[in-house]
């Protein structure tokens, strides 16, 4: 069988240190598992080339990612530079430039980790949450005017378009179908956004008749939030535009015990540009350095990627392997409550997938 290409972008801060842990997990991953096998190559885009060059990446960046199998990205964010450019150069450049128009966060409290809520309701947590990636709220369109006057303006405008809506809800109608409890909640804001939203709600319903066996419910956003906390056994598939899902995913892994066990697909559904996958959490630049990041989430990251590539027996072995590491409690970074660094909690992992111990 052939290489699996991957583009490795680490980016900024902790983005970087926990995708080169990711790529040690895959590379001992790629010994145990037959027939798999891995051609990394390494771009060095970021904060660091915008200072060399004043850009993210080059010009001809996304022609030359797009060959790859697919995106294995870190975070971008630096405390010196305005965060809309580092996001808008890097990571929005790709994930709209190629299309990956859904994107997907699952969530479940792991073996081992306890998370905020009472041990009962915190053991219900088996989420994914889908997430609209190329529009609405983010679309990046709107302006600013009369800079420095007193009537000076700035706007975002939220952008639903009947194709947009209708791809995502059927990408979560699906999603939701190949889950046992074939359950989605759909999240809105309908009550106070009366045209975007009330669309979004239009178009949602029309593709939902298309999936007879589904049970779906409507949720606004802010209730949302409270459900997550007091009922999170009556949730499993979540559909949500571009910002509410992005603060409910994070929300669900703070939930699920730490941000830094958060994971994310960008997917581009019809398959024709590289799909990208990184954790949920951003360069942290208070634990910057040190070592301590948590690696966990950027492993679960490369669990979906595999998925992505066709490797579902190598992305479940690499689950099973966090999920030993969780469970044990021995090799945990401080953000889940103990002392390992980065490269002791990697180690462990890449233990457990070749059957033993660290
Ligand atoms: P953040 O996710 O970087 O950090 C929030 C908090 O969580 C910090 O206290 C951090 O130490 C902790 N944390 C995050 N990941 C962790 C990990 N793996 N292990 C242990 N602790 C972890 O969010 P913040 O501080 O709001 O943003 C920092 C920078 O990252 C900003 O420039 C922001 O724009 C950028 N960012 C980029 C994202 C991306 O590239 N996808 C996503 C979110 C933020
Ligand atoms: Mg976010």
């Amino acid at each position: 069988m052939s290489s699996h290409r991957i583009a490795v972008l680490g980016g900024d801060g902790i983005g970087v240190e926990v995708v080169e842990a990711g790529v040690r997990v895959l590379q001992a991953l790629a010994e145990v598992e037959p027939g798999l096998s891995f051609a990394f190559e390494r771009f060095d885009w970021g904060s660091d080339y915008y200072r060399r060059n004043s850009r993210m990446m080059p010009a001809d960046g996304l022609a030359r990612l797009e060959g790859f199998d697919a995106i294995y990205f870190g975070a971008v964010g630096d405390p010196d530079l305005p965060d809309d450019i580092t996001l808008w150069g890097l990571r929005l450049a790709i994930c709209q430039g190629f299309d990956q128009y859904a994107n997907v966060r699952p969530t479940r409290l792991l073996p081992g980790l306890t998370g905020p809520l009472r041990p009962e309701l915190g053991r219900q947590i088996d989420w994914v949450i889908v997430r609209e990636n190329s529009e609405g709220e983010y679309a990046g369109v709107g302006g600013r005017a009369h800079r420095g006057l007193p009537i000076e303006v700035g706007m975002d405008v939220a952008v639903f378009t009947r194709a947009g809506v209708e791809r995502i809800a059927r990408f979560a109608c699906d999603l939701a179908s190949s889950r046992p409890r074939r359950l989605l909640t759909v999240v809105t804001k309908s009550n106070a956004q009366r045209h975007g939203m009330v669309f979004w709600d239009e178009v949602v319903k029309d593709v939902i008749r298309d999936y007879p066996g589904l049970t779906v419910d409507w949720m606004l956003v802010d209730a949302m939030t409270q459900r997550m906390v007091n009922k999170p056994g009556s949730i499993d598939t979540v559909l949500a535009t571009n910002l509410h899902a992005d603060i409910l995913s994070d929300l669900a892994a703070a939930l699920g015990g730490s941000l830094g066990i958060g994971s994310t697909a960008n997917i581009d559904p019809s398959r024709k540009r590289p799909s990208m996958f990184e954790p949920i959490h951003g360069s942290a630049f208070d634990i910057m350095g040190k070592g301590i990041a948590n690696p966990l989430g950027c492993f679960w990251t490369a669990s979906l990627m595999l998925d992505h590539l066709g490797e579902g027996a190598a992305a479940r072995r690499l689950m099973a392997a966090i999920e030993t590491v969780t469970e044990r409690r021995e090799h945990l970074s401080p953000d889940l409550g103990g002392t390992a660094g980065t490269a002791e909690v990697t180690d462990a992992v890449i233990a457990a997938l070749r059957g033993g111990n660290a």
